[in-house]
């Protein structure tokens, strides 16, 4: 049912703005006064039109704004839920939930009709992504960082708070393994509380560059402690660790994801990922850029069959890690010519130099998850890849109209007003929550344009 809720203050700092603005706009239609011999206030046509052009525009900008923020409080409506009650209904924690795959959990938990509550501190999260259930009664937004404690009454904790693509995790090392360690710490403590299930998402990373081919969960992995990769591969490692003496030591009900390479729909644009960097790069008709000769490989997941897994996994008294995973297997050249050819774009394909312990082969054994879990994934990447083609193009499409009017966007931050790059000291939750993602691996890029980092072609 549409929610009407229109809170007096809104409608009050409507009608002032309008008045104001239309007051301005009197003013300048006035005729222009007669010239006087020494007076100052003398505008001359061109003058007089260019302020009112400019109030237009502004006019005009503003009422976009303050119409987007309306229809934010009048008549919201919600995408469908289940009915469920109090008895069958679970109060479920996702940390990391404005990310890419946290904010498909949520709506696949939320249409289920359960609680949801999103922890998240938008390191890397973005808020449009979790907006369509902000104000629904069975959901709830905490901005904060996992790095602390947090007290709340759950049944179940999906524990999904951590950067995940190679630039986003690599721009502060040291906050990737403090919120993987810390952060895995606080949530576990918790989970053992309050008695609630604990959810890892783990990563394929755990694997390192992989001497077994394809990956079992039985294999123990091949990980460079310090190399450019260790800060998120020894943090989820870690993780690990954590999660299983929490259920030895304290009997916590565990179960560990190893998430393979996923893609879809609300993937940060700018998060370097192969997926995204080769889309974005085919439909603006740039150079697809390969990091070595290409010949490495991966596989890719879509993200609903990440989501069904990660719910499968929870609700399963299954404990040891799960794979999850498509084992659909790509050398990253042919992915970048398939990418290619499905945008049907003539984009040129550039070879740079290989990166740093990039792994060279990484391909799910999904056997557990097929025998434990009765789970396979069911999206085909071509099906899969048109989905999100479409969503970059919306996206882009976006950005540019949004460049084109000047409205104001969260990541035109003035100068000081934000991070500006690696360097800046940021030391606490509340500082880190104004860091806005579309900022953090851009250093040196122009704002409002879509870049793409520098890629050592890994998703996670
Ligand atoms: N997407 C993949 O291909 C993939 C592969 C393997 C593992 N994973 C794991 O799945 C999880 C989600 O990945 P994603 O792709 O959605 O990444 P993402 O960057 O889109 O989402 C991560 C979310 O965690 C939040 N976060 C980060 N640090 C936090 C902190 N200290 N406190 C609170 N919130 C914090 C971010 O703001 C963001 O919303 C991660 O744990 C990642 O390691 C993802």
């Amino acid at each position: 049912m549409a929610k009407i809720q229109l809170t007096k203050n809104t409608i009050a700092i409507a009608a002032l703005g309008l008045l104001a603005l239309g007051a301005l706009v009197s003013w300048v239609r006035q005729p222009t006064p007669h010239p006087q011999p020494h007076g100052p206030a003398e505008i001359d046509v061109a003058t007089s039109d260019y302020i009112e052009r400019e109030i237009q525009r502004r006019m005009h900008a503003s009422l976009l704004t303050l119409n987007k923020e309306l229809a934010l409080q009048v008549g919201k409506v919600y995408p469908p839920t289940e009915y469920r009650n109090a008895g069958e209904r679970k109060k479920i924690l996702v940390t990391g939930g404005a990310g890419f795959v946290g904010s498909h959990l949520v709506d696949a938990l939320m249409a289920q009709g359960h609680e949801v509550t999103v922890v998240d501190n938008f390191y890397t999260g973005r808020r449009q992504n979790i907006e369509h259930w902000v104000g629904h009664p069975n959901f709830q937004l905490i901005v904060h960082d996992v790095q602390e404690p947090i007290f709340l009454q759950v049944d179940q904790i999906y524990h999904l708070a951590s950067p995940a693509s190679p630039p986003h995790y690599q721009h502060n090392p040291i906050k990737t393994i403090k919120t993987n360690a810390v952060g895995t710490l606080n949530m576990l403590g918790l989970a053992r509380r309050v008695k609630a299930e604990f959810l890892l998402a783990s990563t394929s990373e755990v694997y390192g560059d992989p001497e077994v081919h394809p990956q079992p969960e039985s294999y123990w992995g091949h990980v460079n402690p310090i190399g450019p990769r260790a800060c998120y591969d020894e943090g989820k490692r870690v993780a690990e660790t954590m999660a299983v003496a929490y259920q030895q030591q304290e009997q916590v009900s565990i179960h560990i994801a190893r998430i393979f390479n996923t893609f879809g729909p609300r993937m940060h644009p700018n998060d370097g990922r192969v997926v995204s960097n080769f889309i974005i790069q085919a439909l603006q008709g740039k150079p697809i850029t390969i990091y070595g000769e290409g010949q490495q490989t991966r596989s890719f997941q879509y993200v609903s069959d990440l989501v069904s897994g990660l719910m499968k996994l929870m609700n399963s008294n299954v404990s040891v890690p799960v794979n999850l995973g498509n084992p659909d297997e790509y050398s990253i050249l042919d992915f970048a010519t398939f990418v290619r050819d499905e945008v049907a774009s003539d984009a040129a394909i550039a070879f740079m130099p290989a990166s740093r312990d990039d792994p060279q082969r990484r391909k799910p054994d999904i056997l557990r998850a097929e025998q434990l879990l009765g789970w396979t994934p069911q999206v085909p990447v071509r099906e899969g890849i048109h989905k999100t083609i479409e969503y970059f193009r919306r996206e882009l499409r976006l950005d540019m109209s949004l460049n084109a009017l000047e409205l104001p966007r969260s990541d035109k931050k003035s100068p000081g007003s934000g991070a500006t790059g690696p360097k800046r000291k940021l030391n606490n939750a509340a500082q880190w929550s104004d860091v806005d993602p579309r900022i953090l691996p851009r250093t040196a890029v122009t704002e409002g344009e879509f870049v793409v980092p520098k890629d050592d072609e890994e998703a996670a």
